[in-house]
């Protein structure tokens, strides 16, 4: 295939990460068995931080950032998949870190990466729901196990935030009172149409600054790291359950001892970088019909264009948008 496409390729340059729009052949991309049409790709956290140069996310050049794709099968040396079959390619520590990735209007890769949609769900919506509801689903998978609605309020950090966003979806419809911690003053109404109960600023998590404060968390979805998570630990009920993802805030936790050995507190961590191929129970319960389906997909994700990447991904650096932008090629 001789057709020339549109892809956004880092290099490295001085010691500095530059993102730069290249015009692209197939025989330019990472080899793979699998040549995917783009048609849509999603914005995450990472991927803003990549395509901006913000910290150490590709660690090969150069590499096309993007860690999710979906789209439309054109050439594969496996059986398994054929031109026209409508797949996606997301998880792993590869694929928009290493290797090329998700901002191109073809991609490349090893067929063992190679998701088929769930039933029901199109290339818009696996992408749109993509890493971010399938780390919410891990995470509230793990928080329901020990934690019951009757419990205690559930609070969830960068609650505008694409994770953060299912997350509250999620656990609205399993019954639980989810309080959201926000920076975003404006974004009340929208917390509350996902089923956020309350709305709570950043610096109102804990009651104080003590090692232990007054008990309100059951139990607690955070995206954030750093400050807001020692916040949530100090202010936890006994036995709550944090489960933590993220690190928007900071990747340094500085806390006390005092909540796991005196209210039993657990902090579990969450690592959902996992293929499409190996997301077993957790992704089949995110099916349409499923108790993990997040409902309100379509106002959590929209579209952007593939030539607005660029500025898309430095407001989310900035903390300036809201929601998962999804790139529509
Ligand atoms: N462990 C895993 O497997 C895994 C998988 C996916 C994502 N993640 C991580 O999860 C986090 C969220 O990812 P995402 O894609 O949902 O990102 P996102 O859409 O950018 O959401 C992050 C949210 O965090 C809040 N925030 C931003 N800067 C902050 C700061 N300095 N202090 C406190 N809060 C801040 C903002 O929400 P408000 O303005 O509403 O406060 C922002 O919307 C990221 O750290 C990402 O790397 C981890």
């Amino acid at each position: 295939m001789h057709t020339k496409f549109k892809a956004i390729r880092q290099f490295l340059e001085d010691e500095k990460r530059v993102s730069k729009w290249m015009d692209q052949t197939i025989d330019d991309l990472a080899a793979g068995d699998v040549v995917i049409k783009s048609e849509y790709a999603a914005v995450n956290y990472k991927d803003a931080r990549a395509v901006t140069g913000v910290g150490n996310v590709i660690s090969k050049f150069p590499c096309i950032p993007g860690v999710e794709v979906s789209g439309t099968v054109v050439e594969s040396n496996d059986s398994n998949f054929k031109p026209g079959d409508k797949v996606t390619v997301q998880g792993g520590r590869q694929f928009g870190m290493s290797r090329d990735g998700a901002y191109s209007e073809y991609v490349r890769v090893p067929s063992t990466w190679v998701g088929r949609l769930p039933d029901g769900i199109n290339t818009f919506e696996v992408v749109a729901m993509g890493l971010a509801a399938y780390t919410s689903a891990v995470a509230v998978a793990e928080l329901i196990k020990k934690i019951k609605p009757d419990d205690g309020p559930i609070i969830v950090t960068g609650a505008t935030g694409g994770c953060p966003s299912f997350a509250i979806d999620m656990l609205s419809s399993l019954g639980y009172f989810v309080v959201a911690s926000t920076g975003k003053s404006t974004e009340n109404d929208y917390l509350r149409s996902l089923g956020a109960n309350k709305v709570i600023g950043r610096d109102e998590i804990a009651g104080g600054n003590k090692p232990l404060e007054e008990q309100r968390w059951a139990g607690a979805i955070d995206a954030v790291g750093g400050k807001p998570l020692d916040d949530i630990l100090r202010s936890s009920k006994e036995r709550a359950v944090v489960c933590a993802f993220g690190n928007a805030s900071s990747e340094v936790l500085q806390t006390s001892i005092y909540p796991f050995i005196l209210r039993s507190v657990s902090l579990v961590g969450i690592n959902a970088n996992h293929p499409v191929p190996s997301r077993g129970d957790t992704w089949e319960r995110m099916r349409k019909g499923g108790d993990l389906y997040p409902k309100h997909l379509y106002d959590i994700a929209y579209t952007i264009a593939f030539s607005d990447l660029k500025a898309h991904c430095e407001k989310l650096i900035n903390s300036g948008v809201r929601g998962r932008a999804v790139v529509a090629f």
